[in-house]
């Protein structure tokens, strides 16, 4: 990093939706420098998503970019990113994971401090009209509710856990799939996250079980009313990928789905992620 390189490179952008989404318009040498990390940093929590078109990043510069912003976590023991398919003959190990992934969600419900950002960046996209994936600010869907609302839903608690995910997509799972699931346990969390910046946010997605002190219809009545609610397409931003796109998301203020894609196809992507630095409050 030089000094020059500092004082000259400001961070370029440009919103994509009102509530939701900036594209950034730097050079893949202005970001890989770091210079540009902390303006990055700070509009990724102030618009949920950042969306680097065709910036064509090797899996080696998405790692050298990811550690730019953060602390770099990978599940895989030689520190590779993940490949992100539901196709089983091209990720064999993480197709079945995946399949949840169709669905709103939040990365990490199962830990106390969840990933911080994940960057997805496109390979091979599936046919247009298919395979997007849909983001929507939780920030925004929270601060638009009715105050009324907004303190009925304080303090209430929410039970999650991989396990109910399965039946989005498995209406009769076999039950050592599902034991296996259930094996990864539940995770209680707050429905409003009370961030240490001050703001608050909703937690919900595919993994929320059950509400706490709720029947089972109220409780799923809850779930389904604020999914609806946050999903409303003033909070939403659609990313139509192509070859070479890398999005950042913000997985504290935001949830996310792919967007339907043939599970036979070639749709590939590679994920890094930033290890969290904030628990579920
Ligand atoms: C993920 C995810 C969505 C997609 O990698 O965590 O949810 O569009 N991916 O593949
Ligand atoms: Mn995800």
């Amino acid at each position: 990093m030089t000094t020059d390189l500092t004082t000259r490179t400001s961070l370029k952008h440009e919103s994509l939706r009102p509530a939701i989404g900036s594209c950034i318009l730097n050079s893949k040498a202005e970001l890989l420098s770091g210079v540009l990390a902390g303006n990055i940093r700070n509009l990724l929590e102030e618009r949920g998503v950042l969306v680097f078109k065709q910036i064509n990043f090797t899996d080696d510069e998405q790692i050298a970019f990811t550690k730019t912003l953060g602390t770099y976590t990978t599940e895989k023991a030689d520190g590779s990113a993940s490949k992100i398919t539901v196709n089983a003959k091209l990720n064999p190990d993480g197709a079945e994971y995946l399949k949840g992934s169709l669905y709103w969600h939040i990365d990490g419900t199962m830990n106390e401090v969840p990933i911080l950002a994940s960057l997805l960046s496109c390979k091979k996209p599936a046919p247009k009209g298919t395979g997007n994936t849909g983001f929507c600010n939780t920030y925004a869907a929270w601060e638009a509710l009715p105050e009324a609302r907004k303190a009925e839903l304080d303090g209430v608690r929410a039970v999650h856990g991989v396990w109910p995910t399965v039946f989005y997509y498995e209406p009769e799972p076999d039950i050592a799939k599902l034991k296996g699931m259930m094996g990864v346990g539940e995770n209680e969390l707050p429905l409003v996250w009370k961030h240490s910046s001050g703001r608050k946010s909703l937690v919900l997605g595919c993994t929320t079980q059950r509400i706490l002190g709720k029947t089972t219809m109220e409780s799923a009545l809850l779930i389904h009313e604020l999914r609806a609610w946050a999903t409303q397409e003033q909070f939403c931003y659609s990313h139509e990928w192509d070859e070479g796109d890398l999005v950042i998301w913000d997985n504290t203020g935001t949830m996310h789905r792919a967007e339907w894609y043939d599970p036979e196809g070639d749709r590939m992507m590679v994920r890094t992620k930033l290890q969290g630095e904030e628990p579920f409050a």
